[in-house]
């Protein structure tokens, strides 16, 4: 039998910004243990393909490569309706999980072709349009996984070091520094942006319930983790810092969630699949020490009204025609 029919009826997984970091080491974890097929969407593909290659030859799956950035409304509904396609022509098994993981602390206040603030379109605005046009095609007792951050919470020390959230106003935050306007930092940019991430998380579990769907909706913190390409848009001495022991000791002292790459990428892989999580859905976790600990999320991330207005506006704002959205999220 050859790779790609041993490779056929297995369950698959999309995970995006899945070659590189968290994502990868997830990969790793899920192709290896429950044997999923992946799917790596990922902005440049030049850097997708060797890791997808990679994963191959280590674990003998199917790895399919999907250009997607998730900043570009564009690139998302070319990548969603090219999965679509593929998993129309049986090529690719209906999804068992969506992993939404790509993101980034972007240093400059940058506005994407669409005109919406790159932080915020990169780690939230992309994954809610890419959630709207493949849900129906993720299986029954499927789940969507989110990496969050504990930044996201600005009573810990995960959320002062970074920078306090701000509110979780999807048009303000799309909009942020334009017309001359004082910008918000790129620290509260990220934070609040992982708000959004868990703010998304928890309303689509509450849609989902509602519809009657059996697929859960789950958030995940890997804790602050060493050795992934996170950190690249700061100086070089902050990256250097960041790999000392020195940084870990002083991280533990202060209280930061600590995470560690192999460990926290290989939780985010069994959220994703283990049948000890089948009942995760709504709940959010932290990989902090070795521990995968399901904890309490901010305070405003529970908040109800917050979340549907921001997922309202974003509805809005990724101009989601009428034909585009589920029946299972209305
Ligand atoms: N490291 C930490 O301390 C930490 C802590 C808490 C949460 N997180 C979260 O963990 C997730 C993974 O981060 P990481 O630490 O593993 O960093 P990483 O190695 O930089 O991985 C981020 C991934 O996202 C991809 N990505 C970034 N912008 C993208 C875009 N516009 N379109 C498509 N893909 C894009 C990157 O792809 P490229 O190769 O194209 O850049 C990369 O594969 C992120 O959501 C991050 O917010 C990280």
């Amino acid at each position: 039998m050859s790779t790609s029919e041993r490779a056929l009826n297995m369950p698959a997984a999309l995970i995006t910004g899945g070659h590189g970091g968290i994502g990868y080491e997830c990969a790793k974890q899920l192709a290896g243990g429950p044997r999923f097929n992946l799917i790596l969407a990922g902005r440049d593909l030049t850097r997708v393909e060797p890791a997808a290659q990679r994963l191959r030859i280590g674990y003998g799956v199917q790895v399919t490569t999907l250009q997607m950035d998730t900043s570009s409304l564009a690139s998302v509904r070319d990548a969603a309706s090219r999965c679509r396609a593929m998993i129309d022509r049986g090529e690719v098994d209906d999804l068992q999980a969506i992993l939404c993981n790509a993101g980034a602390c972007i240093e400059a206040l940058n506005h994407t072709p669409d005109g919406y603030e790159e932080t915020f379109a990169t780690n939230h605005l992309g994954h809610f349009l890419l959630i709207e046009l493949l849900i129906d095609r993720v299986a029954e007792n499927g789940r969507v996984v989110f990496t969050a951050s504990g930044t996201h919470d600005p009573e810990t020390m995960d959320g002062k070091l970074v920078g306090a959230v701000v509110q979780p106003n999807a048009i303000a935050l799309a909009n942020d520094g334009k017309d001359g306007r004082k910008p918000t930092s790129a620290g509260k940019r990220y934070s609040t942006s992982k708000l959004c991430n868990i703010l998304h998380a928890y309303e689509l579990d509450r849609r989902l319930r509602r519809s009657g769907s059996s697929i859960a909706s789950i958030a995940f913190d890997p804790g602050s983790t060493a050795g992934t390409g996170f950190l690249r848009g700061t100086p070089k001495p902050v990256q250097w810092l960041a790999t000392t022991a020195f940084f870990g000791w002083l991280q533990r002292r202060l209280g930061v969630t600590m995470g560690d790459l192999a460990f926290s990428g290989a939780c985010l892989g069994k959220i994703a699949a283990d049948p000890a999580f089948a009942n995760a859905s709504g709940k959010y976790f932290q990989s902090d020490d070795g521990r995968l600990i399901e904890m309490r999320s901010s305070k405003m991330s529970y908040d109800e009204v917050l979340a549907g207005r921001l997922w309202n506006d974003s509805k809005e704002l990724v101009h989601l025609l009428s034909g585009e959205e589920s029946v299972l999220l209305k």
